[in-house]
Formats: C-alpha cells, structure tokens, sequence
C-alpha cells in the first residue's frame, strides 16, 4: 500500500464564540488524496471546524498543521493562498453575475498567473460541461445542483489542495444529491484531497475514505472504509451521538426523565 501523506493534522484543538466553547480537544487527521466527512447532529460543531481551519473562529489552543505548517494564529487571507478553499453552508454563489464571471471571481482569493487561471478554467469547465454550455446564464437561474456545482467550480479556481465542502446536498433533490456526490468525486479524481460535512451520512460514507462523528464539540468516534461494516459501525455512532445532543437539549431547557 503505497505510503499516506499527511495535508492536515488537527491536534488538541480547542474552539470557542466569545465565552462559549464550541470544540473541545479535536484531534483528527487528512491524509492527501482522501475524502474525509464530518458526521454528528445540528451545532455538533462540525462548520466551526471548518471556520476553525479557515482561521474564522477564535482558537483557545491547540494545532492545525497543514502541510506541516501551523495554521492556528494565521488570518483567513493568510489561509487560503496556502490553498485551502470552503465551500459555504447555503453554496452563496454570486446571482446577478454570469457563471463565467463567478467562476472568475474563484481566482481572486489567489495569486494569480493567467496561465495556471486558464488551466483551472478548462479544468472546471471539463468537469462540469454543464457550466461550459451556460457560462453566459447568471448564476441565480442556475438550478439548485448546477448552483453547486458552480459553488464547487468557483472554489477550484482558487487552485486548492484541500477543499471543503459544508453540506453540499442540502435542500437538494435525492437525483440531485447524487449528482452532486458525483462532483464530490470528480473533485477528488483532480488531485483534491476533500473534507466533507454532510447529514446525508449514508451517501458520504459510500464516498468517503474516512468518517469523524462529532458530538457537542467532540470527536467521539471515527470509521475508515478499510473496516468491512463501516456504515453500521457509524450508524451506532451517529445513534450515540444523536441521542446525546438530545439529551443535552432536554437538559439544557431544565426537563429531566422521560423519553
Ligand atoms: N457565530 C456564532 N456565535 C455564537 N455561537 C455560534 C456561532 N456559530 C455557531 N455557534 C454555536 O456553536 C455550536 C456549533 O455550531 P456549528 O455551526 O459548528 O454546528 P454544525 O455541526 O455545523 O451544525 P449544523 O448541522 O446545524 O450546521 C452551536 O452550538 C452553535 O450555536
Ligand atoms: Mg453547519
């Protein structure tokens, strides 16, 4: 087995919104060429670990190394030249601006030689021949899985290693969510390693290489496609998991017992 090759290395990481702590001791790896997902229930923290990484959260303490360099005390725009691009919960394309122009606008975050630009342009535009035949349509008439697949190419112009994706099947039609993992895969057929939070667990983990199940702030859990049960070991994670954010709820509005 050819040997793995580490791009990120999450070590104690410890996250929090003012006095309100939202990951607690995230330890968690990517290895080049992988797709990795994140599981775990609504405020799990699973985009805060993405924001976290991209330099948007305050970090109390701990390491992200990428690439082994350290990410933790780096600003955003210090961030994403490294090549580290997020795609956003809620895909935020630019509507009154044609497919082209968005993709164009991909290659802002960068620096930028208009040869790697083009490059990545026919790249995109290879992979998704949906968007080469409607780069003259504003992305805001785009259908939601194009509007996607826009937000996916958008993020490949900025020459990425290491590309998240915060649920990019949400409020998308099951055809639809399948097309887009189809993406996801293209994405990682390009050379892109992927980190992937979805809530449809059962299509990410047909896709993924290696799962974290988060649970209020923590990992409490991880599965590799390397064990033969994968999607049963993590659907008694996710139970757990699940379980658990519902009891702190219940317990957070002061109701004790019961179901
Ligand atoms: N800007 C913010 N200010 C304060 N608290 C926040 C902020 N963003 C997120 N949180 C809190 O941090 C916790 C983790 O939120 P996060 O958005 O990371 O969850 P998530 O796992 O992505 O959930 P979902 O599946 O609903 O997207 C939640 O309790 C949330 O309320
Ligand atoms: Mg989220």
């Amino acid at each position: 087995m050819a040997e793995k090759t580490q791009i990120l290395k999450i070590s104690n990481l410890v996250s929090s919104y003012g006095n309100i702590r939202a990951l607690t001791d995230i330890n968690a790896e990517v290895n080049k060429g992988e797709i990795v997902t994140l599981l775990g229930a609504n405020g799990a923290g699973k985009s805060t670990l993405m924001k976290s990484i991209l330099g948007m959260v305050h970090i109390d303490s701990g390491s992200i190394l990428y690439n082994g360099t350290e990410l933790v005390g780096k600003k955003s725009h210090q961030i994403v030249p490294l090549g580290i691009s997020l795609v956003p919960e809620g895909r935020k394309i630019f509507v009154d601006v044609s497919v082209e122009n968005n993709l164009e606008i991909g290659t802002y975050f960068r620096t930028r030689t208009k040869a790697r630009d083009k490059e990545l342009l026919d790249m995109v535009y290879e992979t998704f021949p949906r968007l080469y035949e409607r780069k003259k349509q504003l992305g805001g008439t785009l259908s939601g899985g194009e509007q996607q697949m826009l937000a996916v190419g958008r993020a490949i112009m900025s020459d990425p290693q290491l590309l998240m994706l915060d649920e990019p099947s949400m409020g998308l039609a099951p055809l639809v969510v399948a097309e887009v993992f189809e993406v996801i895969k293209k994405v990682r057929d390009m050379g892109i390693t992927v980190l992937l939070v979805e809530q449809n667990a059962s299509m990410a983990l047909r896709i993924c290489d290696r799962a974290y199940v988060l649970n209020t702030g923590k990992i409490t859990g991880m599965v590799s496609n390397e064990q033969e049960n994968m999607q049963e070991i993590a659907d008694n994670m996710l139970r757990e998991a699940y379980l658990g954010a519902k009891k702190q709820d219940r317990s957070e509005r002061g109701e004790t017992g019961g179901k």
